[in-house]
This record gives structure tokens, sequence and C-alpha cells, in this order.
């Protein structure tokens, strides 16, 4: 078949089973208020947890940034593409997360490539908690080694293909990206111990979020950095700008450095964005209050959603899905809430296991009591 032939084709069977996408056009984000088409929603969407994407400081530094070192970083880190802005962004994340050494890297989506490409030898074998982020499972189904995977957050079934795997690295989600729940950090870090297993992390969605100064799911939960082989988050979620970062040992970041290809052959992070993710994590390091009032909403959310009797998930972070099941009701249950002013996603296959249909309700610090409480009334009227 010609290629546009199926092209067609499968575009055509994505809209007959209610799993085109679209990108909705934001003609103004303000945090908790997104502005559509002349109109304005009450924003339950988002990655932006603290806030920081529009915090003044933040977009101040990145002006600052590309007055002082430019837009573009001119070329691969190796070449001429590490300023003094990747140096400064690195050392606050040394001194942040108490890690020796820290790459910087364009997208999250890269960096799982680059861990798991980089980092097992063709003997070695990966297993994947099963609800681990697409990037994550597209990196291990082309990575130089055998994966499998494990069903999420099942320590007997880990402990059980750990026993037959010599050479094993445990790849998990600090705080699930669809779920909003961690890992039992204990059982996990004590079986990758016992089968000396590495553990590679990813905190996208704890980083900022979660522990003291908001370095992570694993600090809140009192894991050492020596525990942790690799650890990776972005840039584009609490901490409001984009790129990423692989933290982890001077031999193992010396490593990557070496021969990571997604590190060596690609454009580095704009050094603007480098100088105002600098001022994130500053503010982010600081600013405990933004934390507290994100815990504050998360515990009016779950306890508002309780009397309503809508399905939660057992999360106690930012990401609070309310399952639907069914894709078509999920959708519907969108459009409406749409209609009442309230911008809220339906998740669907196959981001979502099938009959995984949700709406991924994520928190922030900047909304207010009341905007939760809107939520809520309008989910229970249409319950
Ligand atoms: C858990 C997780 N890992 C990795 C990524 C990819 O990061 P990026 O958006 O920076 O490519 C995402 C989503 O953005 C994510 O949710």
């Amino acid at each position: 078949m010609h290629a546009s032939s199926r092209f067609r084709q499968a575009i055509a069977e994505r809209q007959q089973a209610q799993l085109y996408r679209q990108s909705a056009l934001i003609e103004q984000y303000q945090g908790r208020l997104l502005q559509l088409a002349g109109r304005s929603y009450l924003n339950f969407s988002g990655n932006d947890y603290l806030g920081l994407a529009q915090s003044t400081e933040v977009t101040a530094a990145l002006a600052d940034g590309a007055l002082r070192f430019g837009c573009g970083s001119s070329g691969s880190p190796v070449l001429t593409g590490f300023h003094y802005a990747h140096q400064a962004l690195t050392d606050e994340m040394r001194d942040w997360l108490q890690m020796d050494d820290v790459l910087l890297l364009s997208s999250g989506f890269s960096a799982n490539q680059l861990l798991l490409h980089t980092l097992p030898a063709a003997q070695d074998h990966l297993l994947l908690d099963k609800l681990c982020h697409a990037s994550l499972i597209d990196a291990a189904l082309t990575a130089p080694c055998s994966y499998s995977r494990f069903v999420h957050q099942d320590y007997v079934a880990l402990g059980n293909k750990l026993s037959d795997q010599a050479n094993a690295w445990v790849v998990t989600e600090g705080v699930f990206s669809m779920d909003g729940d961690s890992p039992d950090w204990s059982r996990l870090t004590e079986l990758c111990h016992q089968h000396q297993a590495g553990l590679i992390l990813d905190d996208a969605h704890g980083l900022g979020q979660c522990g003291e100064q908001g370095r992570g799911s694993w600090a809140d939960a009192g894991v050492a950095p020596q525990q942790i082989s690799a650890l990776m988050a972005n840039f584009g979620k609490a901490l409001g700008g984009q790129g990423a970062f692989v933290a982890g040992s001077q031999l193992l970041i010396d490593y990557l450095r070496q021969f990571g290809r997604h590190y060596v052959y690609s454009t580095a992070m704009s050094p603007a964005m480098c100088w105002a993710m600098r001022t994130a994590v500053q503010v982010c390091r600081r600013e405990q209050w933004r934390r507290d009032k994100l815990a504050e909403h998360i515990a009016l959310f779950r306890a508002l959603a309780r009397q309503a009797d809508l399905p939660l998930l057992p999360s106690a972070t930012a990401i609070q899905p309310v399952l639907v099941g069914d894709t078509n009701k999920a959708l519907v249950l969108s459009e409406q809430l749409k209609q009442q002013g309230i911008w809220l996603a339906a998740i669907r296959p196959p981001t979502v296991p099938r009959h995984g249909a949700r709406l991924r309700v994520t928190l922030s610090a900047q909304h207010e009591a009341k905007d939760i409480q809107q939520l809520i009334n309008v989910l229970r009227s249409l319950w």
C-alpha cells in the first residue's frame, strides 16, 4: 500500500475509535486560567504544579539570559553549545539534588532514550514498571539489550524477575504520570540492593512538588542519592520551563558524556532557558509556600471528591485522576465540563490502558479553593 493511503486509513481509524488528537489553541495562559477562542476556562490539565511557568522572577531570568547569552546554544555541548549558563544551572542542580554531576538535555524524551540506550550492555536486562511513560517504553524497545515489564508496583513479580536475571536495571517513575502514585520505595530499593540491580528513576512529576526543597519523590521517601543509579527529570513540569537532565555519580555522568549519542549529537539546551531554569530551581528551593499551597489543594480536592463519591485513584500528588473507563464517556464528560468553563482533558488509550480512560485532574499552587469547589460541583452534577 502506498504510504499516503496508509496514513489516510490510520487517521480514519483513529477518528472512528474516538482517539483522534488535536491541539487546542491557547490564546492566553494564566496558570489557573486558559483563554481559548475568546473564552476563559479554569485549567485542570497542566503540569505547572508550582506556578513557575509565569513567575515574574523566572520569566525575567529568561529575558535576561537571552540578552546575556543568546537564544540558542549554537551547537552540541561537546562543540560550542556549553555556555556559562549551562554550567551555572549544572552547579545549582548538583547542590540541590546532592548528586555528583548533572547532564543537561533538550527534552525528557531524549534523556530517557539516552539512559536506556547507553547504560545497559548487550547482556543486561531492563525491567520496566508496566505504567512507565511512552518515552521509556520506546527507549526499551530499541535498547541494545533485552527488556520486560512487570505489573505496576508488583514487587513479588519484580523480585521473581530479578531472581531470573543477572545484570538488571529496574526502571520506574517516581510519580506515575497518569496515576499520580509512587513506588513502595523501601521494597523497591531493597530489591535492587539484594539483586545488585541498577535503579533508573524518571522523576518528571515528582521534581519540585515532592520532598524537602522539592528535590523529588525519592528524597521525600528518605531514599539516598547513592541508592539511585541514574535520576532523570525534565524542566517542563513543576519548574515551568523546557529541557531535562540526568543526575548521578561522577563516573556515570562521565560515561554518558562520552558515549551518550543523544547528548553528543544534539544541540544543547538554550542558554536563556538554562538561566531561567537556574532561577526556577532557586525559587523552588526557597518558596516552600508553593508546595504547602499545592498540598492544601490536594487535600481539599480529595475530601470533596470523596463526599461526591467520585472514583479516585490512591494518589497523594498533584495528579488526581478521576477514573471513567469508557473512552466515549470520558470525551463526553470533558466536553460537558468545557461547556461549563472547565478545561479538563480526557486521557484515552493508548496513553492509558484499554478501559482506563480518565479525567486527569492536575492541581497547582496557583489554584484557589473556590476553583476546586467549582470543579467538584460541576463533576458531581455531571456524574
Ligand atoms: C514521566 C515522563 N517522562 C518523560 C517525559 C518527557 O519529557 P519531555 O516533555 O521533556 O520530553 C514526560 C512528559 O513530558 C513524562 O511525563
